[in-house]
């Protein structure tokens, strides 16, 4: 039985070699410009109030704005749903809240979209479940991952995680599956977008996520991103 566990040790090490571990890529999505060459797109983000807080009129603006740019996709970069995201792929917020508010012929794109603090305060799962997409065919929400055009490269990355304030909130529960253990996801992420930046050739990469890495706002710097993200960004800069 001794020699059970290098055994076992070894044949994972192997599996290992075979199959790249910890080589995890972004997933990656294609989406066609237009003839012309162009691309146009919105973006929207901290929405979900079941078309109070003027959701509504918002969504009303930009659906002339879409029709006037003739948008490709529209980009939500997350709290897609207040206060506490959803509570499951039943939640009738999804509907109230998106499927029902951007209604303009515009807006019938596709929607890319990431989380934001507010959607890891219900059952994050729910959004990134694919029978969301089902009930409504705009939608494609994932943690991370990197959108190519033939005009830009969108690399959308799951910022809520980053943030120790939400690891110490006693107010609120975040759901964490997925993200645990902490470290451990952000190093991967931070070294997957890494990859993904290095190896694009996109004369245009644009990062999205939720929180302001610099910002003069109410909410300021966020102070991980400063630290962890910015650098990555700025080594892709000048090494290109
Ligand atoms: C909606 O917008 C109007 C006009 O800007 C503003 O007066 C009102 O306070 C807004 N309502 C809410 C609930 O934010």
């Amino acid at each position: 039985m001794v020699s059970i566990k290098p055994m076992m040790i070894l044949i994972i090490l192997g599996l290992c070699l075979i199959l790249e571990c910890g080589k995890a890529e972004l997933p990656r999505f294609e989406h066609p410009i237009k003839p012309d060459g162009s691309l146009s797109l919105l973006v929207v983000g901290d929405w979900g109030r079941r078309g109070l807080f003027n959701q509504s009129q918002v969504a009303a603006q930009m659906g002339k704005m879409g029709e006037e740019a003739d948008v490709d996709f529209i980009v939500s970069t997350g709290d897609n749903f207040y206060d506490d995201g959803l509570t499951g792929i039943n939640d009738p917020a999804f509907e109230e809240s998106f499927t029902n508010v951007y209604l303009s012929p515009s807006l019938q794109k596709q929607w890319y979209i990431v989380l934001g603090n507010h959607d890891y305060r219900g059952d994050v799962l729910a959004q990134l479940d694919p029978i969301l997409t089902q009930k409504d065919k705009r939608w494609f929400c994932m943690r991370s991952y990197v959108l190519n055009t033939d005009v830009a490269e969108f690399f959308f990355l799951d910022t809520t995680p980053f943030s120790d304030k939400y690891f110490s909130d006693p107010d609120h529960t975040y759901d964490w599956r997925g993200i645990l253990p902490r470290e451990e996801y952000l190093s991967n992420l931070l070294k997957d977008l890494d990859t993904a930046l290095k190896q694009s050739t996109s004369n245009w990469k644009i990062v999205i996520g939720h929180h302001t890495i610099r910002s003069g706002g109410y909410h300021g710097n966020t102070v991980e991103l400063e630290n962890r993200l910015l650098p990555i960004l700025q080594v892709t800069t000048s090494d290109n």
